[in-house]
């Protein structure tokens, strides 16, 4: 194993991503000699590249779209939340070059919401979920995990949340996209996963009118921190937490493995990483 500790990031495309700023924030800080470093690799390539990194020394990595349920698939050994998720976010190579699987999403999201909302606890009643991608499937996993006692599920595709609700099982109630507002009033956490709201962009048809300061509203879009969603939310004196720390969140217990130190969520690495 290489003395200078060195992860990378695989997706395709992935000049997006974020997390190099971030790991790269928290190396300098925890005065770490190490790497963390994007690399896009085609799908077409994605195996091979994944099986030689333990070769080359790498001490794991992230990786995103579109390696996510292909990095599962090829792992030697998978985390029993990755398995429920259905995809890996975090790697882990140990010394006999194995490659151990964990997504840590749903980890990012509760932790984000319990820090942004400290009174905040899933049992405190029903959820609304709003969206059924990739996001989700983690958001769901961690809510049923934190003992959400009902959870409301739309999207624009009924058939999507139709199929998330017969995995995770019973405690999940499917609501036509168009039907959402009519739970409103009971929900006690309601959780945007789709990417409406990104830019300003798009409207999720919710009234707004219904919601009250009893309620937790959380955003996993961040750009702008503040959706047109947790604007309304706010005015209505919800409590309100926005989607960037669950960004932050999810990188964390791969840091700590990594590079063994734990790294610290600070305002200036919430600036750095909108900047
Ligand atoms: P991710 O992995 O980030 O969750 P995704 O799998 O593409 O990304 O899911 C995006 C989510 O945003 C989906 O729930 C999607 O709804 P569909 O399943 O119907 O596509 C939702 N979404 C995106 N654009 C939307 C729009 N204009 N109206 C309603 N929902 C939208």
């Amino acid at each position: 194993m290489n003395t200078v500790p060195v992860v990378a990031v695989l997706g395709y495309p992935i000049h997006h991503s974020k997390s190099p700023k971030m790991h790269g924030y928290w190396l300098d800080q925890a005065g770490v000699s190490g790497y963390y470093v994007p690399l896009e690799v085609h799908p077409d390539n994605f195996e091979a590249a994944l099986k030689n990194m333990p070769k080359l020394g790498f001490r794991g990595a992230n990786v995103t779209i579109p390696h996510k349920e292909r990095a599962l698939e090829i792992a030697d050994f998978v985390s029993e939340r990755a398995q429920r998720i259905g995809a890996a976010n975090t790697l882990y190579f140990d010394v006999d070059g194995k490659i151990h699987a964990d997504n840590t999403d749903g980890y990012g999201f509760i932790t984000n919401l319990k820090k942004g909302a400290s009174e905040w606890s899933a049992k405190d009643g029903p959820a609304l979920v709003l969206g059924a991608g990739g996001a989700a499937r983690a958001i769901l996993d961690a809510l049923i995990t934190e003992e959400t006692p009902i959870i409301y599920l739309t999207n624009r595709t009924k058939e999507r949340a139709l199929d998330l609700a017969s995995e995770f099982g019973n405690g999940i109630e499917v609501l036509d996209w168009d039907k959402k507002n009519s739970v409103l009033a009971e929900v006690k956490t309601l959780i945007n996963t789709t990417s409406l709201g990104m830019n300003g962009v798009g409207d999720l048809g919710l009234d707004f009118s219904q919601l009250t300061g009893a309620m937790t509203v959380t955003d996993i879009v961040y750009t702008p921190l503040e959706t047109d969603l947790l604007k309304h939310a706010k005015q209505r004196g919800c409590t309100c937490v926005d989607g960037l720390g669950m960004l932050i969140y999810q990188g964390v217990p791969g840091f700590s493995n990594w590079f063994r130190e734990n790294p610290k969520v600070t305002d200036e690495l919430r600036e750095l990483l909108l900047s």
